[in-house]
């Protein structure tokens, strides 16, 4: 189904089914899963579901029950109604089982099976990995040994994988290549939850289904492209998991090159999955190689010292529990990176991400080059700061354009404006959350907004080569201020091209 279409709740509702969730123990089911299935419930989309809860943990089905209940009452966006609960808590079942166990895996057999006689419910399933990512090939191959996963259109098995896929571009082919061996592409759906966010989506919408902007949208009216992915939080308690990964893999890698690869595609033939995941593929495939000897000049690695962020004082990540005290882990990184092909040749793309920002946010703002001629002098112009059209994606979800305008008057004085749209004004509707669009996406069939095998393992094929050339290169990150916008060579990235960052 065409997720760009307007959809009623009613033509969204996909074939009953059961969702399987592998680590439903875990943090990631209480907050995000069960409420997000529980909210479709409440909005119709979903009317016929049950829900398999597995890991290696012993709960019962009861306690299973509770806990789903509390994840729901304090992380639903709506608000918590006794009526839905009663009909969806009886859908909640659990099995303990270990990943690597077959028995466990015709355990389970038999209880999906059993809770699908007891709903009624047609024997389509989604299986939701939500583990850690050592043990995807394994839940996988058990899946396709137990007979769980067989491709075929009816009724429906489909799988979601949940991030990180792969560390590097070895890791990630062995995993592609480990998932390809039990279950075909169109039953995979990896998961990039920013592909759920409406104002992500909204980026396809603005560009192609308006004619104003597509003919603006290239080298030759754009000078440069800035992408920012900063937040407040540090690591929250995930020492252990930061410390390995490092924010290039956290966030760069997925979330940002998602976003920069959906405003820099060609517009796609169809608003198909494939149609749409081929021309964001080719953006990853055409960015320019970064130079391991010139990957200090190109890439800025920096993490936070203690410091204070909105008004708390806040510990240094080397502080942080599970961090070692002489980490190079980085918590801040800026790159300049070229996407060379005809439509961006020549046009740097910038990009940052971080921990302990002074505020959260995430954008994407395209500055367009200046008026051919400086009428009304070099320096009013050059105080505007230029045209720039920037896409909040989070929080204040919207776009805003900056123009140069005459300020009232008997001189020609020229002052900054901002013409602005903002969803919350616009639409006044909550949007749903991205767990929510996307489950019901996985649950419909459509991988448009989930990534494909050769699309992760082209971002990786860049990011890779930046992370050995920091290992053997034994790159330290720059130390900034927690609170503060990142460490002076992230200024000096843009200074020494003559632009400044934004300050959103
Ligand atoms: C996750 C990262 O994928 O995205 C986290 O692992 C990060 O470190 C989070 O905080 C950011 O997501 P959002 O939706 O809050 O921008």
């Amino acid at each position: 189904m065409n997720p760009f279409r307007a959809d009623t709740p009613s033509d969204r509702t996909p074939e009953p089914a059961t969702v399987v969730i592998f680590g439903a123990s875990g943090d990631l089911t209480q907050r995000k899963l069960i409420p997000a299935i529980y909210n479709l419930i409440v909005e119709r989309h979903l009317t016929r579901v049950a829900i398999v809860g597995t890991s290696r943990s012993e709960i019962s089905d009861d306690a299973f029950r509770e806990r789903a209940r509390n994840g729901v009452e304090q992380h639903s966006r709506g608000t918590f109604a006794e009526d839905v609960w009663e009909h969806f808590a009886p859908g909640l079942y659990y099995q303990q089982g270990g990943f690597d166990d077959p028995e466990a895996y015709q355990a389970l057999k038999a209880r999906i099976e059993e809770v699908e006689k007891e709903h009624n419910l047609p024997g389509n399933r989604l299986f939701y990995l939500s583990t850690p990512p050592s043990v995807f090939a394994t839940i996988i191959r058990r899946l396709g040994e137990a007979g769980l996963v067989d491709p075929k259109e009816e009724p429906f098995a489909r799988v979601i994988v949940e991030k990180p896929f792969g560390k590097d571009l070895a890791s990630a082919k062995q995993l592609n290549a480990e998932v390809h061996e039990v279950l075909k592409e169109d039953q995979v759906f990896r998961i990039d939850h920013y592909l759920g966010k409406e104002t992500v989506q909204n980026l396809l919408v603005f560009r192609f289904a308006n004619g104003i902007f597509e003919p603006l949208w290239n080298s030759k009216y754009v000078d440069h492209v800035q992408i920012t992915g900063a937040e407040t939080l540090g690591v929250e308690g995930r020492g252990g998991y930061f410390e390995k990964a490092g924010i290039l893999r956290d966030m760069v890698q997925n979330h940002l090159f998602q976003v920069l690869s959906l405003a820099a595609m060609e517009p796609p033939v169809s608003f198909d999955a494939n149609a749409v995941r081929s021309e964001k593929t080719k953006v990853l495939q055409a960015l320019r190689p970064i130079d391991p000897h010139r990957v200090t000049e190109r890439v800025v690695r920096g993490q936070y010292a203690a410091g204070s962020v909105l008004g708390a004082d806040v510990p240094g990540y080397r502080e942080e529990d599970g961090t070692d005290p002489k980490s190079r882990t980085e918590t801040f990184v800026a790159m300049k990176l070229f996407v060379d092909n005809w439509r961006w040749a020549g046009v740097p793309f910038y990009l940052r991400s971080a921990k302990r920002m002074p505020k959260k946010v995430t954008e994407i703002a395209i500055h367009f080059k200046s008026a051919p001629l400086p009428l009304f002098g070099r320096e009013q112009m050059a105080d505007l700061g230029g045209n720039v059209l920037a896409v909040r994606i989070q929080p204040d979800e919207g776009i805003t354009l900056g123009l140069g305008s005459k300020v009232p008057g008997q001189s020609i004085e020229i002052a900054p404006v901002t013409m602005e749209f903002r969803y919350a004004s616009s639409f006044g509707v909550e949007a749903p959350e991205a767990y929510e669009r996307l489950l019901l996406d996985a649950l419909n069939g459509d991988g448009t907004l989930f990534t494909r095998g050769d699309e992760v393992e082209a971002s990786w094929r860049f990011i890779t080569p930046i992370h050995e050339a920091w290992e053997t290169q034994k790159v330290e990150p720059e130390l900034y201020e927690a609170g503060s916008w990142g460490p002076d060579d992230a200024h000096q990235l843009l200074a020494a091209d003559g632009r400044r960052w934004r300050r959103p």
